[in-house]
């Protein structure tokens, strides 16, 4: 989520600021620093920075991942133009310029000289921070960030750490679920509302970190990440209708613990690759109501979650599963789990089917809104999510290959790529993040289209941030 001062109002200056704070550097760098070219654009520079300053009293520019950002707001468009600049930074060991008020000319000069040098020259004048603080830079600071931290504590890098985090607590506390449920003990409420209430921090930050590592985790521990999946996929769509606080830690500790009437049948029914017998198909079924008893007879736990259990196999049209005594539609949450179900179930590998792909999964959803399932919230969840979730791998109508990173609102199968494999198939160096809304100049064209999605293979060198936890 993005603070105040990084609101659009703010970005365009920003930015402004950013390309003529390069533009400099380049001057410099090509005329020297007495040169009377390197003078004006300092003093553009100088211009530009006191008007950004009057309502900003400490500006501060980062590189996040590959990309330089403001504040912790990554500016993907400017990026792109500024590739070499970013890997020097890196190389100085620079991850944050701040910019105080009250900026001399001649900091300005000494700040250009400084990023002009040769990581190896800095390296020998004892790094950026000192060179700065000998030249006795006042209003321009440099910092580098503690190993294993990231730009900021609200940071991108932040949210991927917290993401990884929060799935293995989930996946822990599964585990141990399951064993109480064996053990006839009884679930950790407090634990489960705990890290439900985590799970909500981390996607009201910024939803794509979880998103993206829940799509591309390992499908082994099948009945543990499938319920982990379905909290995140109902919490989304709960937070998208307006739903807030409690009632959103409710529903997402009724999608943690779905299905809870699983977590008792053994391992070999869940995974059996054979038709099932009549007796093994039975107590499948039987899981929503199991389900139901277990979480009815946890008293710290929500009655919702009881009910949620029950009903998630019901349906829409209340032709599922188990038959009921009473009439009318499941509860609005039972049915929003029941897409996140769905959609779960096609997208992963289980013993019965191959993962199938997210542009294959929406057409098989499409099909049954209305009927198994609620045709708003299913319009609804592909708004959210996109036909291509984040953390889906898809090739472009150019032959590039990239990863989602965020939906966009604006068109469900037009989301923003992190380019991994340019047109050549070769790997780019750095990658960097292209919006597909974008169209060619001039024409009224997109400048890049997906053409399919691909599984996620070991032939796909990801970037460590997106590595399964
Ligand atoms: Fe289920
Ligand atoms: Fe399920």
């Amino acid at each position: 989520m993005m603070n105040d001062s990084s609101s659009s109002e703010i970005r365009v200056p920003i930015e402004e600021l950013v390309k003529e704070l390069f533009a400099a550097r380049q001057v410099s760098k090509n005329y020297g620093p007495s040169h009377e070219l390197t003078k004006e654009s300092i003093k553009k520079l100088l211009l530009k920075l006191e008007s950004v300053s009057s309502s900003q009293p400490e500006i501060t520019i980062g590189i996040i991942g590959n990309e330089i950002a403001f504040e912790k707001e990554p500016l993907y468009e400017l990026s792109k133009y500024l590739r070499d600049i970013i890997v020097h930074l890196k190389e100085l060991k620079i991850e944050r310029i701040s910019f105080l008020r009250g900026t001399k000319e001649r900091e300005l000069l000494s700040f250009l000289d400084i990023i002009n040098m040769s990581a190896e020259a800095v390296e020998k004048s004892g790094g950026v921070k000192h060179l700065a603080e000998s030249l006795g830079m006042e209003t321009i600071v440099f910092s580098r960030l503690a190993a294993g931290s990231s730009m900021s504590a609200e940071g991108e890098t932040d949210s991927n750490f917290l993401a990884r985090q929060n799935i293995q607590e989930v996946i822990q506390f599964l585990e141990k679920t399951s064993d109480d449920i064996q053990q006839n003990r009884r679930i950790d409420a407090q634990l489960a509302y705990l890290l439900i209430n985590r799970i909500i921090s981390n996607l009201l930050q910024n939803k794509e970190p979880l998103l993206i590592l829940s799509s591309l985790k390992s499908h082994d521990e099948y009945t543990f990440l499938h319920s982990l999946n379905v909290a995140i996929l109902t919490l989304v769509q709960a937070e998208s209708l307006g739903i807030q606080g409690t009632h959103l830690t409710e529903i997402g500790v009724a999608a943690l613990l779905h299905d809870s009437g699983k977590l008792v049948l053994s391992g070999d029914i869940i995974r059996k690759k054979e038709k099932l017998l009549p007796d093994e198909f039975g107590r499948i079924r039987q899981h929503p109501l199991d389900g139901a008893k277990i979480l009815f007879d946890s008293p710290e736990i929500n009655p919702l979650s009881a009910l949620v259990s029950f009903e998630h196999h019901i349906g829409y049209n209340a032709e599922g599963y188990p038959q009921r005594l009473y009439c009318g539609k499941p509860n609005l949450v039972s049915m929003m789990v029941s897409i996140a179900d769905y959609y779960d179930a096609l997208r992963s590998k289980r013993a019965y089917h191959d993962e199938m792909a997210p542009e294959k999964v929406y057409e098989e959803i499409t099909k049954v809104a209305g009927s198994q399932l609620h045709p708003e919230l299913v319009e609804n969840f592909f708004g959210v999510l996109g036909v291509y979730p984040p953390g889906t791998l898809v090739e472009l109508d150019d032959k590039s290959v990239g990863l989602v990173i965020k939906e966009s609102v604006l068109d469900i199968r037009r989301p923003q790529v992190e380019l991994l494999y340019a047109a050549d198939g070769q790997k780019v160096k750095i990658p960097y993040v292209v919006n597909l809304l974008e169209k060619e100049k001039d024409i009224d064209r997109y400048k890049w289209t997906i053409v399919k999605s691909l599984a996620v293979t070991e032939k796909i060198d990801l970037p460590d941030k997106y590595h399964s936890p």
